[in-house]
Order: C-alpha cells, then sequence, then structure tokens
C-alpha cells in the first residue's frame, strides 16, 4: 500500500498496534537494555508488517501464543527512518520481538556516575520527539498510531524509575519472568535488582513514551504534582520553590481548555546533558535545570509543557509535516496561561522576543524557504535538522491573527470545542482549517488561511507586539548601534527575559570595544542565566572577541541544551576564514561530546558539516 508518514515505515495497508508491553532489563555496565515487546494489533493480519526500529539488536521475533518464531526481514539502515522490521505473519493480532538496545541508541543517554549530580550511581533518560521512540522499542512511531502501554522495569535496587505513565508498583523480581529474555532469569532475578511496574492507560503517539532511571527524590509540590530530580537536597529545594506556583497554572489551563485529563502532572527536572528546555511527556514532564534560576522563566517553561496536555498530547499533529500544530497552538496556550499567572507585561515581552526569534529564522531559511511554511513537506528530511521557532511563532501569530478578528471570546469558545473534537486524536492542518471554516463562517474571507498555512516567510497581517517594556527595549538596543549604553537606571529591573530580548535585538556584529564595554558594566559573560549569557557569548564571537573563548567552552561543556549549543557552535564555525575559531570549536566538540545527548552530538555534526 502506501507509507503514512514520510518520517515511518508505517504502511497504510497494515493495521495499528494498539497496546505495547515491555519487559525492559537495564544493563549499566554496557549501557544496554535487554527487553521483549509485545505488540497487539488492532485486527489480526495476514502477510508483511512493518515496524520502525533503529540500533536495536534482534534476538527473535515470535508469535506470543505458541512462541514459534515468526519470519522476519530487516532493511538496510536508512540514515533518517532507520531499519525497517518487516515481519510475516499468517492471521495474527499480536507480535513478540526479542531484542537489546544497543549503546548507539539515539533516545537514550547514559549518564556514568562521575557525569551525575551525586557522582555515586549511573543515570539514563529518553528524549523520543520526533523520532526516536524506534531506538527503544519496535514500533509503528508516527504520531498517526496512538498506543496504550504498560511497562515491566527491572533495575539496580538503589536506584527507581520514573515513565510517562502511572506507577504501579515497586517489588522483587519473579523467577520466570526473564525467561524469554536476552538477560535471561538468571540475570532478571538476582540479588540486589528491583522490578517497578507502570501502566498508561490513554492512547499516546509513540514520541511520547518516555522513561528515566537513576537516584532519584521528590518534593511534593502540589495535591497533583510532585518535582523529581536526582536525590540531592539542594536540587530538589530549588526545584520545588521554582514550581511552586504549578497548580495555580494547571487551573488556569483547566478554565481555559477545558478538564486536564492526564490525572497527575510530575515534573523531572534532569541533568544538564538534556537536550532541551522541556519536553512534554504525559504525566512526567521532563525539563532542563537551567531553567532553575528563581525568575519567572522556569514557569513559562512549565507553562509551555502543561499546555502541551491540551494541544500536542491530547491533539496530536498526524506527522512531523503538521509540526506546528502541536507548537504554534502550545505557544498560544502558554501565553495565555502566562498572562493570567505573570500579567500581560510579562506575556507581551515573550510574544516580543518569539518576534524577533521568527525573524531571525527567516535569515536562517533563506536558501530554504520550505522551512518558514507552517505545514512542510519533509520527505528526506531529518526533524532534527530543520528544528526551528517557525511552527511556534509563526503558529502563535496565526492564531494570534484568528483570535483578532472574531474577538477572544468567541475564539476562547472556538478553542475548547477544537479539544473537546479532537481530543486522543492525531490531525492534520486540513483537519483543523475544515473545523475552523465550519464554526468561525467566513474566516478564510477575512484570513488568508493559504498564505498562513501555505505560504513562505512571514505574512503582512502578522503582528509585533506593542507593550512599554517591549518597545523600551527595542529602542534602547537601536541605540547602542549609536554608541549609547543603557544607564543603570535603565535596566535596574530587568530580568534575564530583557537582557535576552536587548541582546537580541542587537546587531549581529558589532565593535569589539563595544562588547567588551557592555560587559564592563553588566558583567553579561557571567550571568547566571544561560539565555543572558548565551546571548551575549553569541554576539562576542560574532564580534571577533576572543578572549571569550574560555567562557565560551566552559558553557558549551557545563550543559548540553541545544538552545545553547547550536548559537554558540554555529557562531563559531559560521562565515569565511576564521580558521581559528573552527579549530576550536571542533577541539571543544571533540572534548564535550561524550557529555552530550546522541540527539545533540547529531546537530552539532551537522552545524560542522555545513559550515566546514
Ligand atoms: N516538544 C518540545 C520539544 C521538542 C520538539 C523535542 C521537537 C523534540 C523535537 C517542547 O514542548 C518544547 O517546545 N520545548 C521548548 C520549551 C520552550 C518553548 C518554552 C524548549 O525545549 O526550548
Ligand atoms: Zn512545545
Amino acid at each position: 500500500m502506501a507509507p503514512v508518514d514520510p518520517h515511518s515505515f508505517t504502511d497504510s495497508g497494515h493495521p495499528l498496534t494498539t497496546h505495547v508491553h515491555l519487559s525492559l532489563y537495564f544493563d549499566f555496565p554496557s549501557s544496554t537494555i535487554h527487553s521483549s515487546a509485545l505488540l497487539s494489533l488492532s485486527s489480526p493480519h495476514s502477510g508483511p508488517f512493518s515496524l520502525d526500529t533503529r540500533s536495536l539488536s534482534l534476538l527473535s521475533v515470535l508469535d506470543p501464543q505458541t512462541r514459534n518464531p515468526l519470519p522476519f526481514s530487516l532493511s538496510d539502515p536508512d540514515p533518517i527512518k532507520g531499519q525497517n522490521l518487516v515481519v510475516s505473519l499468517s492471521g495474527h493480532s499480536s507480535v513478540l520481538v526479542v531484542y537489546s538496545t544497543t549503546p548507539a541508541s539515539s533516545a537514550l543517554q547514559w549518564l556514568s556516575p562521575p557525569q551525575t549530580f551525586n557522582k555515586t550511581f549511573p543515570f539514563v533518560f529518553t528524549q523520543c520527539q520526533s523520532i526516536h521512540a524506534r531506538a527503544v522499542f519496535p514500533c509503528q512511531d508516527t504520531p498517526a498510531a496512538r498506543i496504550r502501554y504498560s511497562a515491566r522495569i527491572n533495575v539496580p535496587r538503589q536506584l527507581s524509575a520514573v515513565m510517562s505513565a502511572r506507577h504501579a508498583d515497586r517489588r522483587p523480581p519473579v523467577a520466570g519472568e526473564g525467561a524469554g529474555l536476552p538477560c535471561g532469569d538468571a540475570l532478571w532475578c538476582a540479588e540486589g535488582r528491583v522490578v517497578e511496574e507502570f501502566v498508561m492507560e490513554q492512547p499516546i503517539p509513540p514520541y511520547l513514551f518516555a522513561f528515566a532511571v537513576g537516584e532519584l527524590g521528590f518534593r511534593d509540590v502540589g495535591p497533583r504534582t510532585r518535582v523529581y530530580s536526582e536525590a540531592a537536597p539542594a536540587v530538589l529545594d530549588a526545584a520545588a520553590a521554582e514550581f511552586a506556583g504549578t497548580e495555580d497554572m494547571i487551573r488556569q489551563g483547566e478554565r481555559l481548555f477545558g478538564d486536564y485529563e492526564w490525572e497527575r502532572f510530575d515534573l523531572l527536572v534532569l541533568p544538564p546533558s538534556f537536550p532541551y528546555g522541556g519536553m512534554e511527556n504525559p504525566r512526567m514532564v521532563f525539563l532542563t535545570p537551567t531553567v532553575i534560576k528563581g525568575d519567572a522563566s522556569g514557569a513559562q517553561v512549565v507553562a509551555h509543557e502543561l499546555a502541551h496536555s491540551w494541544t500536542g498530547n491530547l491533539i496530536t499533529n498526524k506527522t512531523n509535516e503538521h509540526f506546528w500544530l502541536n507548537e504554534g497552538f502550545t505557544t498560544y496556550a502558554e501565553r495565555r496561561i502566562v498572562e493570567v499567572v505573570q500579567g500581560e507585561e510579562r506575556a507581551a515581552l515573550n510574544i516580543g522576543i518569539g518576534w524577533r526569534g521568527l525573524n531571525e529564522e527567516m535569515e536562517r531559511f533563506s536558501d530554504n524557504m520550505e522551512f518558514t511554511k507552517l505545514k512542510t513537506k519533509q520527505e528526506g528530511v531529518d526533524p532534527d535538522d530543520v528544528y526551528s521557532q517557525v511552527p511556534y511563532e509563526k503558529g502563535f501569530q496565526f492564531l494570534w491573527r484568528i483570535e483578532r478578528e472574531v474577538g477572544r471570546p468567541a475564539f476562547d469558545e472556538f478553542l475548547k470545542k477544537y479539544i473537546a473534537t479532537f481530543k486522543f486524536k492525531s490531525i492534520d492542518t486540513e483537519m483543523f482549517l475544515e473545523f475552523l471554516k465550519t464554526n468561525i463562517p467566513g474566516i478564510e474571507n477575512k484570513v488568508d488561511l493559504v498564505l498562513w498555512t501555505e505560504g513562505t516567510g512571514i505574512p503582512p497581517d502578522a503582528f509585533e507586539p506593542i507593550s512599554n517594556i517591549y518597545t523600551k527595549i527595542v529602542t534602547l538596543a537601536n541605540e547602542f548601534k549609536a554608541g549609547r549604553m543603557p544607564a543603570e537606571d535603565e535596566v535596574a529591573d530587568w530580568q534575564g527575559q530583557e537582557w535576552e530580548l536587548y541582546l537580541e535585538n542587537l546587531p549581529k556584529s558589532v565593535e569589539a570595544s563595544q562588547i567588551l564595554a557592555l560587559d564592563a558594566r553588566y558583567r553579561l559573560s557571567e550571568s547566571k542565566d544561560y539565555e543572558v549569557k548565551v546571548a551575549f557569548l553569541q554576539l562576542a564571537i560574532s564580534s571577533g572577541c576572543s578572549q571569550y573563548h574560555g567562557e565560551v567552552e566552559r558553557t558549551l561543556k557545563e550543559v548540553g541544551r541545544m538552545k545553547y549549543l547550536r548559537p554558540l557552535y554555529t557562531a563559531l564555525v559560521q562565515g569565511n576564514g576564521r580558521q581559528e575559531e573552527k579549530i576550536f570549536a571542533k577541539r571543544v566538540f571533540a572534548e564535550a561530546r561524550d557529555c552530550y545527548h546522541p540527539i545533540a552530538q547529531g546537530v552539532v555534526e551537522s552545524i560542522f558539516s555545513k559550515h566546514m
């Protein structure tokens, strides 16, 4: 038949998987998981059946009823999609795959004890969005195929596990459970091992599958929220203080978008190598520790990941070509929550930072305008390579435009109905547009829906926000170009986001002496806030100030969040000449690489190959 998603081998003629049961034995010394995956299909099937896999080592594929082997083949690896596991079925409605992950799995980061905060135990965590779930278990790794799952996780007893699922039990291993696994029953039941069980009752796209295992501790911060992190009191206390307002945000979310459907909203603060700011894994959001800095920005990231509970997790993009349905809606919803809990000025500032970011992406994609569209063609494209602000900020602008047209009360009602109509479904841009036109008749005569969703660039009716702080900051940034530095009293009440906006509005390259003077006055290169520090260092590099190489190197070795790695490595290697910078970047990456998540390693490598 035909593929349903350019990033998956899933075939439209095959039944979809409805449930997966996983048994996972974690072997930290070898950075592998010895596993089995029992897949249940929506209907019995005969003939070839395709599953996505990447860097898995397959032991056998069995009929779960009889335990008889089923014939299978594995395609050569595709650099983006991985390997097509084709199993030959004869009326089967379930399949059992026995396999091990390999240290090359792109979804997993294994940290050795010295790489953790407490330096005593190892740590491992997943990052499956957009197409890495297939590197943890064989699956139809397309968001069009929603699955329920259960998991039995076997770990050393000093460690514990969390998942994007309900925790059901922690108990000793039972004889026989490990029998069919690559590790065998003796290891499964060995002294010092413990089993944790999880159940996910709601159907989710595979990219929302998640776990983390380590020496974890927690603090309760609300009736349905617990903050987890490595069991270090300093980290836990800071996290608990930072996220104390979470319940308030959940209530605001419910008021705006309808019931919170996932029961718990727990947070996991990961080690600094976590490659994103946040990841909306259901019931257990994953967060970078760099958001803990005691100002409003931590809450902003939580507001974003919380908003995904409605937009993204309840209603999901059918393929990554419609990714804006996830991130554009979520950015809009995030700012509605921020507006209530932090005020209109703060929300306007966020819109301003986003507007700046959107304009910069237009430059980045000036030779590849496809990725300035909302709906994009991604055949042969790795989603990690084209990740950008466009789906977030252009998507936000599109929805904000519709809101301005119909007025807020009508738009709020529309949003609630949209969520109630499509919850637990995966949809595409066309389905959204149909629903929009049905529920807001005549909207297509007021807003150019085709230009917004299929056109390149920024439509003329997009809107730069108006607010006092925003306008003042942009004006000050323009004055810097003429040589005026902001005075102490003008910046006295600036937080990180104000500085971030200021720095991002400065020209890409200014006189080195001006950079040095700015830093001498405001010590931006030493900021504890990575947003500020990185924005400053980026400017310093592109203005040719090599005295900051030490600080750049420290930063690149401290954190693995791609939002920081991307601009710093790009600033170092882009442009002609600058051999010294390129050599510096290569050396730092060679030394820091092992501390980065495999996805981040791939992204830095692709920056290098583009510019060197
Ligand atoms: N779902 C994204 C992160 C993501 C996107 C991971 C694509 C993998 C592929 C998450 O919700 C997100 O947008 N995180 C932002 C947070 C910010 C917008 C507040 C981030 O990580 O910077
Ligand atoms: Zn998001």
